[in-house]
């Protein structure tokens, strides 16, 4: 399995204008009188290829909107570098770096409709076939019922389309969004996020999506930078990160359902690894060669890669009950039971398969896919 952050995603027909954008080390520390100095964002590299759409994954507060607000100039760096093509920017003034923001908060002109409003920057700059451009992004965003209204009468879902649509208008060689489709409801949600792909592959802007919803960012990112406290936790496409994720973090933070997460001991013979789950419910084998005989680790196995058999069937794995089932329209979701332990594991099963409570199955999974992790840091064991 591949580990490799080589982009993925060569643009062929952006402008001549797609710039790399190179984060080296950059640190943000707030320091506030008579409060403690919160580090949030703690040394991060990423280097982003022109062209290429990256989504910056993480929960709340982890540091993404500061990371965002000091690639754009809204916040001074701590230290380390922000290069645009060679270009070094981390100490230039927000304008004089040629980056388009779609930050909901950037303030629209009230006496001004929307349409207006999109098109003020473009006309002051006699930008050629502006009010093309303005209308068919405006209709490729939903928002031709708005295009008269003033910014006071708009909903907050409008509010960031409008936002959005500023910041493509623009045409900038590097663009940041932050949360940009959080207020649309769920349907005009993923019309937009098709519509912004499509529109960001057209006209080839180094791109910057900062979201906490992993559907959006697995639907809309060449690659992924998965963050928690900080700290840039893994850099990868989708596969990548699904499929080999560095640390229990990641492994916990993509997938849905959510990654089963177990207690087990490393039971090593004839170089052959095992994991023994509980106390007497049997092992399942793991392509992990690095860890030593009667070694507490996590487990980490994912809903989709189980399977479920019936028990006495022969099948190798995991004795458990079930607990309860969930019929949902595609697949069917098992809950079971390991005895003598709290956590459970959830297999995902075909759609015409069904299961009872009580019901006694055995979990099995392929090796490759039985996940190891250190118990103490959570860093994964390959
Ligand atoms: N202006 C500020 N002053 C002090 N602390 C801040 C400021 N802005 C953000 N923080 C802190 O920095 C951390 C990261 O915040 P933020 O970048 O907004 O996270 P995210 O966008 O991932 O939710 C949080 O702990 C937050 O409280
Ligand atoms: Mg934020």
């Amino acid at each position: 399995m591949s580990t490799t952050t080589e982009a993925p995603h060569k643009p062929t027909a952006g402008p001549k204008t797609a710039q790399s954008l190179t984060l080296a080390d950059l640190v943000k520390t707030y320091a506030s009188r008579g409060r403690e100095q919160v580090t949030a964002v703690k040394g991060i590299d990423l280097a982003i290829e022109p062209g290429e759409l990256v989504a910056l994954l993480g929960p709340s507060g982890c540091g993404k909107t500061t990371t965002l607000r000091m690639i754009a100039g809204l916040e001074t760096v701590t230290s380390g570098s922000i290069k645009i093509g060679d270009r070094e920017v981390s100490q230039l003034p927000a304008s004089k770096r040629g980056i388009g923001v779609g930050f909901e908060s950037y303030a629209l002109y009230p006496p001004m409709s929307v349409r207006d409003n999109l098109l003020y920057g473009l006309k002051a700059r006699k930008v050629k076939g502006a009010e093309k451009m303005v209308a068919s992004i405006c209709d490729r965003l939903e928002m031709n019922d708005m295009l008269e209204l003033r910014p006071a009468g708009l909903s907050s879902g409008q509010k960031q389309r409008v936002a959005l649509a500023r910041a493509l208008v623009r045409n900038p060689p590097v663009l940041l969004l932050d949360e940009p489709l959080s207020h649309l409801d769920a349907s005009a949600r993923q019309r937009v996020r098709r519509e912004l792909k499509v529109l960001q592959r057209e006209f080839g802007y180094t791109t910057i999506v900062v979201t906490h919803d992993q559907v959006e960012a697995l639907s809309l990112a060449d690659r992924l930078a998965v963050m928690d406290a900080g700290v840039v936790q893994q850099f990868g496409t989708p596969d990548e990160v699904f499929d080999d994720p560095a640390n229990l973090f990641v492994a916990e933070f993509v997938g849905e359902p959510q990654i089963n997460v177990i207690r087990g001991v490393a039971k090593v013979t004839d170089g052959k690894t095992r994991v023994e789950i509980g106390a007497d419910s049997g092992s399942l084998e793991t392509g992990v060669t690095s860890v030593a005989d009667g070694t507490r680790v996590t487990v980490g196995i994912r809903p989709q890669d189980c399977s479920l058999s019936a028990e006495g069937s022969g099948a190798e794995g995991i004795s458990t009950t079930v607990a309860y089932f969930e019929h949902l329209l595609e697949f069917g979701l098992a809950t079971t039971t390991v005895a003598g332990m709290e956590e459970g594991v959830v297999v995902q099963t075909p759609a015409q398969q069904s299961y009872e409570p009580e019901q006694k199955v055995v979990v099995s999974a392929p090796p490759e896919r039985v996940y190891l992790f250190d118990v103490e840091t959570g860093v994964r064991l390959r």
